[in-house]
């Protein structure tokens, strides 16, 4: 059966300005969303994750330079005017990050800001949006007797809680998950998880998870993207990645995950701000040869896999 795309990414360039020079975050990087599919974008830290994700909903400060296509649902809203586009943005497309309390206002009734969200895009009643956000609450497992709670009676958990509740209060497509659940504990992490994926199960949303946790990727991607130095390095299956990972940076970091307390990748991720001919991952690399040192390596498609190598791991 065809999948459904909702999200199409082409060629997306982005560059910081900054007074001491450019900083290339995003390389042509292509990659697609299917309809109800969870999408994990991993890699290590500064890679670009986070960028691409907030380049997606316009969330990137000023001395951000974007190039590229971004289609949703075949419609390309990289073109889009700003009011267009908010339209889009928390309605269509809502964002959750790692520290709840940066969406959430601290002095407002938690009830209040779900109800609210949903009545900024939706123009209902108070009392309809009042029992959208009620409903809200019981989806993500918080009593309603918590309505009129205030941010900080909350724990971590709870918070976060409620950031899912106010990104899902208008019920959108796409949910961008940055690293939802890397600041808290493991047990309620796996909680958090859960909750994503039995909500995602009930609306056939898409998420585009944000994670440098493998275990993570393991128990939610449908699909995998590996990022590194502002490159998208290999898209792959997940049980195609797990079994049998293509590119040489994807081996290293599955090796880590093998073998966690003696196994670090040598070499560290670089300085964005370099500018080199070959591939960024070749100071590092097991499988690196000259042609690395001066060849950028171009995408690689075999079928719904894709590969950033000039030297692809053999079977
Ligand atoms: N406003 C900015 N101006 C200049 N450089 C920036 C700006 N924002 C981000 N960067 C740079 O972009 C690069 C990628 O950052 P990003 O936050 O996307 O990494 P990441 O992969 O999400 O890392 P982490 O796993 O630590 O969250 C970093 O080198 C960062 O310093
Ligand atoms: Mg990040």
């Amino acid at each position: 059966m065809k999948k459904e795309k909702l999200l199409e990414v082409e060629q997306l360039n982005i560059k910081f300005t900054t007074s001491i020079g450019d900083v290339n975050v995003s390389d042509d990087i292509n990659f697609s969303l299917n309809k109800g599919e969870t999408f994990c974008i991993v890699g290590e830290s500064g890679c670009g994750k986070s960028v691409v994700a907030l380049s997606l909903t316009r969330l990137l400060p000023e001395n951000a330079i974007i190039k590229g296509s971004i289609k949703f649902e075949g419609f390309n809203i990289s073109e889009l005017e700003e009011k267009e586009f908010s339209e889009i943005r928390g309605r269509k497309i809502a964002t959750i990050f790692e520290q709840p309390m940066s969406c959430i206002n601290p002095v407002m009734r938690i009830g209040d800001q779900i109800a609210e969200t949903y009545r900024a895009n939706f123009n209902c009643s108070r009392k309809e949006a009042k029992q959208q956000a009620l409903k809200k609450l019981e989806e993500v497992k918080l009593p309603a007797n918590r309505y009129n709670s205030y941010p900080h009676e909350l724990s971590g958990g709870m918070q976060q809680r409620v950031m899912i509740a106010i990104a899902l209060a208008c019920n959108p497509q796409l949910l961008i998950a940055d690293e939802p659940t890397t600041s808290l504990d493991v047990t309620v992490q796996y909680q958090i998880l859960e909750l994503l994926q039995e909500l995602k199960e009930k609306y056939n949303m898409t998420i585009l998870m944000i994670t440098h946790d493998m275990g993570v990727v393991h128990d939610m991607a449908d699909r995998i993207g590996v990022m590194y130095a502002g490159n998208m390095m290999e898209i792959a299956d997940r049980d195609e990645f797990f079994q049998r990972p293509l590119h040489p940076y994807a081996v290293e970091l599955l090796n880590v995950v093998r073998d966690p307390c003696i196994y670090t990748i040598p070499g560290t991720v670089p300085n964005l701000m370099e500018w080199v001919p070959g591939c960024p991952f070749e100071p590092r690399c097991k499988r690196s040869t000259e042609a690395c040192k001066i060849n950028k390596p171009k995408n690689i498609v075999m079928g719904e896999r894709i590969v950033r190598c000039l030297n692809v791991v053999p079977n």
